[in-house]
């Protein structure tokens, strides 16, 4: 067998756990800045860079909410997403299941129409120019009200065509899912599928609560569900993949140190377990970044990360067809590096 970051770089991949806000590059923070003239606190790329320490999930999320604020109108929104998706094709990426934070917009004055078209427009260039297929998933900021998620809700009912799932996310600590219960009922009746983050921060409960009353068909983090062995059995039956961003639960201090991070645990246990970045730009790491780091301190190995690979697909809202597909081009390409290597 091939060395493992040429099989991490060569393996066709889906990324289901990436906010696309937190795609924005420095260089094109900057950029925006100075085109859209609005104010930001760093006046260079090292500057912003040295700035990207955070304490916590809170601390990111000021920053990154700041950040939010150079995206105004939609060839602002087309540019984030067209750069996200020329740097990981190199990363051999063939689906992505794209987060966007809406309500960070709106309120700022940007149309909804503009941000989506914005984003709509960079996916269907990436799927002509990269083939890479995607679909997005509207999330409600759980720091709000419930009103302003049910005004959100209604704002993209014209677009529902071209939105999957709605999911929730933002400050975890002290926003139970419960408190999102019949925002997101009102989701799944007007068709969408349901993702939450839950137990990244908060406890193994909202995790529980994220299954039981939002019906979460997928939980983002979920790493404190390992608290709790009685629920990481039902995640194992219910077959509830939990998409785990290791870079970011370092940077975000989930965990102090990446040899503390528990995803061997949960991989060994059963659960269905995917690789992804989160927010890339912030955090320095894209999808290949977060699969070498589990290659080079978790002793993650060949056979394991095929596998992760092919969960990434299992675990995607794709259709049974086309998840078959992906797990075949897997096994090929697989086969193909074997073959490549000299007896
Ligand atoms: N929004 C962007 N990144 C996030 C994260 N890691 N957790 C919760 N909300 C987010
Ligand atoms: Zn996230």
């Amino acid at each position: 067998m091939t060395d493992l970051s040429t099989l991490v770089k060569k393996l066709p991949k889906a990324e289901l756990h990436v906010h696309i806000e937190g795609t924005l590059e420095p260089e094109l923070l900057i950029k925006l800045a100075q085109k859209n003239k609005i104010d930001i606190p760093y006046k260079s790329v090292s500057e912003i860079k040295q700035a990207y320490q955070f304490r916590n999930l809170e601390a990111f999320l000021e920053l990154y909410y700041q950040a939010t604020n150079v995206l105004v109108d939609q060839t602002d929104f087309y540019h984030l997403t067209i750069a996200y998706f020329e740097r990981i094709a190199q990363d051999n990426v063939r689906h992505v299941e794209l987060f966007f934070d809406p309500q960070a917009h709106v309120s700022r004055g940007v149309h909804f129409s503009e941000v989506i078209e914005g984003i709509l427009q960079g996916m269907e260039e990436a799927r002509a120019r990269f083939n890479i297929t995607s679909k997005l998933i509207l999330c409600f900021l759980r720091h709000l009200s419930e009103e302003s998620a049910f005004d959100m809700l209604k704002m993209a009912l014209p677009y529902r065509n071209y939105i999957t799932a709605v999911g929730l996310d933002s400050a975890e600590k002290d926003h139970p899912p419960k408190n999102f219960e019949r925002v997101f009922t009102q989701a799944r009746l007007e068709g969408f599928l349901t993702v939450v983050h839950a137990g990244e921060e908060g406890p193994a409960d909202y995790v529980r609560q994220a299954i039981e009353l939002l019906k979460a068909r997928r939980i983002d983090h979920g790493v404190r569900c390992a608290e709790d062995p009685e629920l990481v059995k039902k995640l194992i039956e219910l077959k509830i993949p939990l998409t785990v961003c290791p870079i970011s639960n370092i940077k975000l201090k989930v965990f102090s140190k990446i040899t503390d991070h528990n995803i061997r645990a949960l991989y060994d246990s059963g659960l269905l377990v995917t690789i992804n970045s989160d927010d890339p730009a912030f955090f320095g790491g894209y999808i290949n970044d977060n699969f070498m780091e589990l290659v080079d301190h978790l002793r993650f190995q060949a056979p394991e990360i095929i596998q992760l690979c092919k969960n990434s697909f299992m675990a995607s809202f794709l259709d049974s067809g086309s998840k078959e597909e992906y797990l075949k081009l897997i096994d090929d390409t697989v086969k193909e590096l074997m073959a490549e290597q000299p007896a």
